[in-house]
């Protein structure tokens, strides 16, 4: 198949590149800055620029573009970038979009969920027939978080009481190309992780595996979102579907 990826770039994307290729398929990527990528096509989904070329000749597109780390530009990319990616799918006869979505943002305070779920509503316009997939939390992403949460000297700082469902994007990427070679299925069952941690216990376990020595102290945070995550609203525990733990994606990441 020919498959476009948007965000072929990304933590998850660069998975979603490889698994294809490797099983035969073609994968273009659309990227702001694709120096240095095979096969990909310079584009902006905040602009459209590049959307008519990356769709050319495309059978199916797995998107999983997203301006997650650039709130102002949220919106225009994620919710007005994706409606342009369809009508340009649209326009050139592409028979299926996959889209990648997080599990349970349904009434969560929290800006980027809810512009994922207007993203999610454009998706099911029927545009273009389309599958969601939505996953849990990205090991990579309970680094991101833990990064900023580390940054002062001496300690890090972690709502103990936030619960997560990590989940290896390899994994996600290996069930993003499955679902891509099938027909359109509509909204597919959640796809989380192998195990409900407690941000103490992945701190805890991240820190050891950097051999770091910062003292871990509890950060009760006041805010409605900090208190939904805790109530574990963005869990799937009847979707353990993924294998890999944080412990074995950190003995990898950081081996002794
Ligand atoms: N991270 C998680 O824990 C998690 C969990 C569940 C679902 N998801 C979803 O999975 C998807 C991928 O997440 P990720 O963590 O892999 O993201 P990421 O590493 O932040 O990558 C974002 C990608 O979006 C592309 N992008 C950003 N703005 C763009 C624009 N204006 N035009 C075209 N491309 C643009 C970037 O490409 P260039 O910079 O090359 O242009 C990059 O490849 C997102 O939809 C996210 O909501 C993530």
């Amino acid at each position: 198949m020919n498959v476009l990826v948007t965000g072929g770039t990304g933590a998850l994307g660069r998975h979603l590149v490889m698994q294809l290729r490797s099983a035969g398929h073609r994968a273009r990527i659309l990227s702001r800055n694709p120096r240095g990528h095979v096969d990909a096509v310079q584009g902006d989904l905040t602009t459209g620029a590049g959307l008519v070329k990356a769709v050319a000749g495309i059978d199916a597109i797995i998107h999983a573009a997203s301006a997650a780390s650039q709130p102002t530009k949220l919106r225009i990319t994620d919710v007005v970038g994706t409606r342009r990616l369809l009508a340009m799918a649209r326009e050139e006869g592409v028979k299926h979009l996959v889209y990648i979505s997080i599990v349970g943002m349904e009434g969560i305070a929290y800006p980027y969920y809810k512009t994922k779920l207007a993203a999610e509503a454009v998706v099911k316009e029927n545009i273009v027939p389309w599958s969601i997939l939505r996953a849990t939390q990205f090991h990579t992403l309970m680094e991101t978080f833990l990064g900023g949460l580390s940054a002062l000297p001496f300690v890090a700082t972690v709502p103990f009481k936030w619960q997560f469902q990590p989940v290896d994007p390899r994994e996600v990427a290996a069930r993003l190309v499955e679902v891509v070679t099938h027909k359109a299925a509509g909204m597919l069952p959640d796809f989380g992780g192998p195990e409900v941690r407690d941000f103490k216990s992945v701190a805890e376990s991240w820190l050891k595996a950097r051999k770091s020595n910062k003292r871990l102290i509890n950060l009760p945070l006041p805010f409605k979102f900090s208190r939904q995550v805790a109530e574990g609203h963005l869990l799937c525990p009847d979707h353990k579907d993924g294998k890999i733990t944080f412990e074995q994606y950190l003995e990898v990441k950081y081996p002794e």
